[in-house]
């Protein structure tokens, strides 16, 4: 709803030229910091896990990880984290992407997520997409199903929709605010 909306973005801060000059960094800290404003993100997410049908929760390392883990325990299911790499000790699956300059890994642990898992990636931010996309190729070579993406925040000036439609499969991708 329209102030749900009006709550989460008020709380949202824009840093200007950080962590570079050009780049508008999106805050999210004051937002954790409001009680209210954590709970009304986390229970827009929890409704969107239920639509879903998720059966898991992803969570991207890190700013996802703080998002995706209170939705898990109030949605009643589990959490898995998908961490950059060198950060997990057991068998892992590992995706490398794109990133403006040079390229990034990040992996899970392949016996947290199987067939008949759906799941329900969280993230803050949908900037150029490729986090996320690697994340829906770690999903679904473990076997598991993409129930659906979901994040805060979606910089609609650039093209992560775009990028992420071919590894959505037709799984919905929602942003509770659109910049
Ligand atoms: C940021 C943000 C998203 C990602 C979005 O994470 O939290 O995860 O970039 O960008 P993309 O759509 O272009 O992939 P980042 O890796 O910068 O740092 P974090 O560890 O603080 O989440
Ligand atoms: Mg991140």
């Amino acid at each position: 709803p329209e102030d749900v909306r009006e709550l989460l973005l008020s709380r949202i801060k824009d840093v200007a030229d950080y962590p570079k000059p050009g780049v508008m960094f999106k805050d999210i800290t004051p937002l954790l910091a409001d009680a209210k404003a954590f709970a009304a993100l986390t229970d827009a997410l929890v409704a969107l896990a239920g639509r879903y049908g998720a059966t898991k929760i992803v969570g991207l390392e890190a700013r996802g990880f703080i998002l995706a883990a209170p939705v898990a325990v109030q949605a009643g299911i589990g959490f898995v984290p998908v961490r950059k790499a060198g950060k997990l000790p057991g068998a892992t699956l590992a995706q490398s992407y794109e990133l403006e300059y040079g390229t990034a890994e990040i992996e899970v642990h392949a016996e947290d997520l199987s067939a008949g898992d759906r799941v329900m990636v969280i993230d803050d931010v949908l900037a150029t997409g490729g986090t996320a996309e690697a994340s829906l190729s770690l999903i679904r070579r473990a076997g598991a199903e993409v129930a659906g993406v979901a994040v805060l925040m979606e910089l609609s000036f650039l093209p992560g929709r775009l990028r992420l439609a071919g590894a959505l499969g037709g799984a919905p991708l929602d942003a509770l605010i659109v910049v």
